[in-house]
This record gives structure tokens, sequence and C-alpha cells, in this order.
């Protein structure tokens, strides 16, 4: 078992600059490094951050590369909700990163196997992620690794929990339109990142938290498994560490 660094934070807005601390230092040290990025609330103010800095010319992204831990099954890039959307309204369009070199599951594939192939070989031949940025889901998923019998290895498809979908509904008309599964990197692969950094904000969060970090290894609970990972930092606010002294 590895010692997971927990960094205490008064506000959301402190996990973003905190957060973003690590991304300067990263790109300082390996300027063409391999960001995997995330989506969800959580990582705003981090987003926002990164475009700050990057505007101040404090960062350069213009030899990163990203790859994202997940997209809906069945959404478009261009659909509002979709996660490459998200990724570029919330980021890409707002620093020098060359969008052809960010890649998303895609939601659309015909064929999910060798999509979920080619993105494992995109991700080696980009020479592995040398920083994985997580949230966690309630459930304690990361990415859209929910709950399950076994951790999955690769990137793969997944049907989405109730818990997830009710979750996510907020950002769409209606719980119909929420899908009901998704593309995603598997565990393995978020384990094979040199580093991991978990942001978590919100009193919701804290029992998950505190479950993921302080209780049994366990595939039920997906989250946990980083605390096998040898370097994983979490970034939180008091509210997400309110059962953790
Ligand atoms: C979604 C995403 C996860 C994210 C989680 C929590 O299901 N697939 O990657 O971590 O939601 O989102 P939020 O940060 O909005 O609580």
């Amino acid at each position: 078992m590895h010692h997971v660094k927990i960094i205490r934070c008064a506000t959301p807005e402190e996990v973003g600059k905190r957060a973003a601390d690590m991304y300067t230092a990263l790109l300082q040290e390996k300027p063409a490094c391999l960001l995997g990025l995330a989506t969800g609330s959580t990582p705003l103010p981090l987003y926002r951050e990164l475009v700050k800095r990057c505007e101040a010319g404090e960062l350069d992204f213009s030899r990163v590369r990203s790859a994202n831990l997940d997209e809906y099954k069945g959404l478009s890039g261009d659909h509002p909700q979709s996660y490459r959307y998200f990724m570029n309204t919330n980021l890409f369009d707002h620093i020098n990163i060359d969008k052809a070199r960010t890649i998303v599951p895609d939601g659309l594939t015909s064929d999910v196997e060798a999509m979920c192939e080619a993105y494992e070989e995109k991700i080696e031949e980009w020479g592995g992620i040398d920083l994985q940025l997580l949230g966690i889901g309630h459930d304690g998923h990361i990415g859209f690794n929910e709950p399950c019998d076994t951790f999955v290895g690769k990137t793969h498809e997944v049907e989405l929990e109730e818990l997830t979908r009710e979750a996510n509904k907020r950002f769409f008309n209606s719980i119909d339109e929420v899908p009901t599964a998704a593309y995603t990197m598997g565990i393995g692969t978020v384990m094979s990142a040199r580093k991991v950094l978990l942001v978590a904000t919100g009193k919701d969060k804290a029992e998950i938290v505190k479950k993921s970090f302080f209780g049994p290894v366990t595939p039920m609970v997906p989250a946990s498994i980083l605390q096998f990972h040898p370097d994983v930092t979490v970034i939180a606010d008091e509210a997400a560490l309110s059962l953790i002294d």
C-alpha cells in the first residue's frame, strides 16, 4: 500500500489553483508531456486556472498531447453534452494546444473493439500518460469505471449505473436523453499513468473519498485501486475531506 498525498484546500477555487501548480511544474519539466484529462464539474476551476495561466504566458501547451478518460456512447463531438465538446469549450479552445493532438474516445464508433484498441495504442505511441486527472463519482467510479465484480484493465464499453445517469441528468433536458452506455479508459490504463491527481469538492463526495482511500481495495469501489498506485495526489476542499482527519 502506498502513501496517498492529500492536499486540503479551503475552497474549490483553491483546489483549482493547487492542481494547476502541478501542471505548471510538469510542463516546465516536460513540455511535450501527455496529459490524461477528465470531465465533470470538479475539474472546471482547474481548467479556468490553466486558461488564465496560458493567457498570461505562464503555460505553453504547444507541445502537449492529451487523452481523455471517457465519452458517452452515441454522442458526436458536436453534441453539447459530449465530453469532446466539453473539453473544447472548457479548455482546448482557450489554450495553445493543437487539437489534432488531443484524443477522446469516439462516441460514434461502429467498431467498438477497434476504437478501444486504437485508443490504447495511441496512448502508448505517445509515451504513456504523465499525469492522469480524475474526478470521482458518488459510487466511486473513475472515468466511467463503475462498481463491478472485477477491475477492467483497458479502454472498453460500459453500461452506466442509474446513480451515474441520475447525477449527470442535470446537464440534459431529461433522464431519457442521458446515454445508457459509454466508453472509458480501463482501470489498467489509469494505473499505468506515472502520476495520478484526483480532485474532489463538496460534502456529497466526503463519504466516497473516505471509502476510496481509507477503506478496503475492491472493484465495488473502483477508485480504491488508487491505494496501490505509487504516486497519487488528492486535492480536495474541506467539505470533501470532512470525514477524514
Ligand atoms: C462523470 C465522469 C467522471 C467524473 C464524475 C464526477 O460521470 N465520467 O469522470 O469524475 O462524473 O463528476 P463531477 O465532478 O461533476 O461530480
